[in-house]
């Protein structure tokens, strides 16, 4: 059974009422609720002094009715007292400055005194309910950023860090190529991270903030764990998660959770339907990359519930039907547990007009009798927890790429994410599934591996990749890829894709980074497409050409390459294309691997399947504002805007 939660804020709301909600929540369906994540002032009003008895009778009440209880760690909001009596704690920005207190998530985390009256905190609440029957889990903290505190802890941190990686200043030098513009060091209290407003990063060396975040990313993943021990020490068995989001700051998610007990996101899919046919929608890529984390099903914490009001000006309100196909829409990709944000609007504070699934007026409204409606029809599913998504498709993700391509965007209209995306969102408009794993993962079992540019690279990727096309596998690779070594410098002497090129049978003699202009490339088949962004002119060695571009001085130059590679093939796409081109290629990839694929669903319609000794679900998801009808296995299926149905494997549509 997928498990239904709520978040409820207990502080907010006068003792009177917490029976009466959970009374409706339990009546609702919802088995679990998250509590105090952001309570630490009323947990600990003034310093050393604990105040759990609110807490206990707020647990009390919900496991009274059958709803346990995901604890949050408090610390994302220390209390003001703190900042006052230990200014630090405070985390700094890149500007290196304190920030303002009196909001949120503006506690340094790596801070030692910080470290100290978190631990304390969290003992605390450990102790009193670690492995107790009504605890069904812990939630560390809220939306972990990258951390890129520059306080003077932190920029201690930072030299230590980089002492340890690299020994001396001169080897520091020389992976960081310090001899231009006068970088180098020759002692380590001359690093500093800091950038003035007014710089932006790309003036700063690459290779610095490239370990600058991999330094960020290190103590994001250090707190947690640091937490995790804390409640652990009291129930070895305790389930540990921390909600994740997309912040600025990428935290590495990949090490965040190896060392926690399942991936948790907080999904906020966008309400507003596309505005062009072009614009990348659809939340998928970020569902399967979150089951990534861990490869394997994970948890949303918090599901979008209303309009959203924090980050003014107030966002729209949801279409009918769009909160409950956005919610199967995550459960398609992997959660089998899912929490809505939140149960009731706050009536104070900078969130005020957040709106929960009931309003200020308390009253049950479209919103409500929506998601009413969709846990009647996930109850009619009560194996689905015992299925995960398989994939014949790969595609591979890197935190490194994230720095790397964050700081030094390759061209106006580049994006890693973008790349990444476009690959996915065909193969979910073809109903086929895709896992989106960590660089490092083993690549035994999946037919195709998309590696969109991987820029920073090990060269022992590549002879992973051969290893892989050689056994009959298909590789996609794209532009960007091969640049840098792991130090963030580029390799000397070698044409693109460097490492790569002998997989793709092709060298890149020339490139014209367009931006947002764009550019025509026609296909050997016939199509043609527009490009932007990106325009690798190759030369093919021992690949054949699948596009060549139309237009400018290099007409006629191969824009995308198919290479035979042992038993297998390597496509390098040189450039960005319209959604329009991955459909076509990624047909024909799949149809060379014998992946079986929906070819006639409309565009915007998603099908992802989960199956397992629960059965096996085909989730059909109409993720825009208008309706549609398709044929399918034989009949004609009808989805109204944002409609989710499940299709059986004994043919039944839920
Ligand atoms: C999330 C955050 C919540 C709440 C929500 C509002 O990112 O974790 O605490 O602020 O956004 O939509
Ligand atoms: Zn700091």
């Amino acid at each position: 059974m997928i498990t239904i939660g709520m978040a409820y804020y207990p502080e907010h709301w006068p003792r009177e009422l917490w029976s009466q909600d959970a009374d409706r929540m339990a009546a609702l369906g919802v088995k679990v609720v998250r509590l105090a994540e952001f309570a630490w002032s009323r947990l600990e009003p003034r310093d050393g002094c604990f105040v759990f008895d609110w807490l206990d009778e707020a647990v009390s009440v919900f496991a009274d009715r059958g709803i346990k209880i995901i604890l949050g760690t408090p610390t994302n909001c220390a209390p003001l007292w703190l900042y006052k009596s230990h200014p630090e704690t405070l985390q700094w920005g890149r500007d290196g400055k304190p920030t303002d207190t009196g909001i949120r998530g503006h506690r340094c985390i790596v801070s030692p005194v910080f470290r100290s009256f978190a631990a304390r905190i969290v003992d605390e609440m450990a102790k009193r309910y670690a492995g107790r029957p009504e605890i069904y889990a812990w939630q560390i903290d809220n939306e972990l950023e990258n951390s890129h505190c520059t306080c003077p802890y932190c920029r201690k941190a930072f030299r230590d860090w980089l002492k340890e990686k690299y020994g001396t200043a001169e080897n520091l030098n020389a992976a960081w190529g310090n001899a231009v513009w006068s970088g180098e060091i020759s002692e380590w209290g001359e690093i500093e991270p800091l950038l003035s407003p007014d710089c932006m990063p790309d003036w700063h060396n690459p290779s610095f903030m490239l370990d600058f975040e991999r330094f960020g990313a290190s103590r994001t993943t250090d707190y947690v764990n640091f937490q995790r021990d804390i409640i652990k020490k009291y129930d070895p068995n305790a389930l540990v998660t921390t909600n994740s989001c997309f912040p600025v700051h990428m935290p590495d998610f990949h090490k965040e959770f190896a060392g926690l007990d399942v991936a948790a996101y907080d999904n906020y899919p966008p309400i507003r339907p596309p505005e062009g046919p072009e614009e990348l929608y659809s939340n998928g890529f970020a569902l399967d990359f979150v089951r990534g984390f861990k490869n394997k099903n994970y948890w949303i914490l918090e599901q979008l519930a209303g309009p959203g009001g924090c980050w003014v000006p107030f966002g729209p309100t949801s279409e009918p039907g769009q909160l409950a196909g956005y919610a199967m829409q995550s459960i398609a990709h992997g959660a089998d547990l899912l929490c809505v944000y939140r149960w009731r609007s706050a009536l104070s504070g900078a969130e005020m007009m957040g709106h929960g699934l009931l309003d200020h007026d308390n009253r049950e409204n479209r919103r409500f009798a929506e998601f009413k409606e969709l846990i009647k029809r996930l109850e009619k599913l009560p194996r689905l927890d015992r299925t995960t998504v398989k994939s014949d498709v790969a595609i591979l993700y890197s935190a490194d790429q994230e720095f790397a391509l964050k700081n030094q965007r390759q061209s106006a209209n580049f994006s890693y994410w973008t790349q990444l995306r476009l690959f996915q969102e065909a193969c979910a408009g073809l109903g086929v599934n895709t896992d989106v794993i960590e660089e490092n993962c083993p690549l035994d079992g999946y037919k195709v591996v998309i590696v969109p540019t991987h820029h920073i690279v090990e060269p022992s990727m590549a002879s992973r990749l051969e290893d892989f096309a050689e056994k009959g596998g298909t590789v996609v690779l794209t532009n960007r890829s091969g640049v840098k070594d792991k130090t963030g410098k580029c390799f000397f002497g070698i044409p693109l894709p460097g490492v790569f090129s002998k997989l793709c049978g092709c060298v890149v003699e020339e490139y014209d980074p367009i931006g947002k202009s764009t550019q025509r490339i026609s296909a050997s088949k016939g199509e043609s497409y527009t490009v932007t962004g990106w325009c690798d002119l190759l030369r093919p060695e021992t690949a054949e050409v699948w596009a060549r571009y139309e237009g400018r001085f290099y007409s006629g130059a191969a824009a995308v390459t198919r290479n035979s590679f042992g038993k297998g093939l390597a496509y390098y796409m040189g450039t960005v294309g319209e959604k329009a081109m991955y459909r076509t290629l990624m047909t024909e990839i799949l149809r060379e691997q014998s992946v079986p694929m929906l070819t006639a669903l409309p565009r915007n319609v998603e099908v992802t399947t989960r199956t397992g000794d629960g059965g096996t679900y085909r989730f059909f998801f109409n993720n825009q504002s208008k309706g549609c009808h398709f044929p399918c296995n034989g009949e004609t299926v009808s989805l109204r805007p944002f409609e989710a149905l499940v299709m059986t494997q004994d043919g039944q549509w839920i």
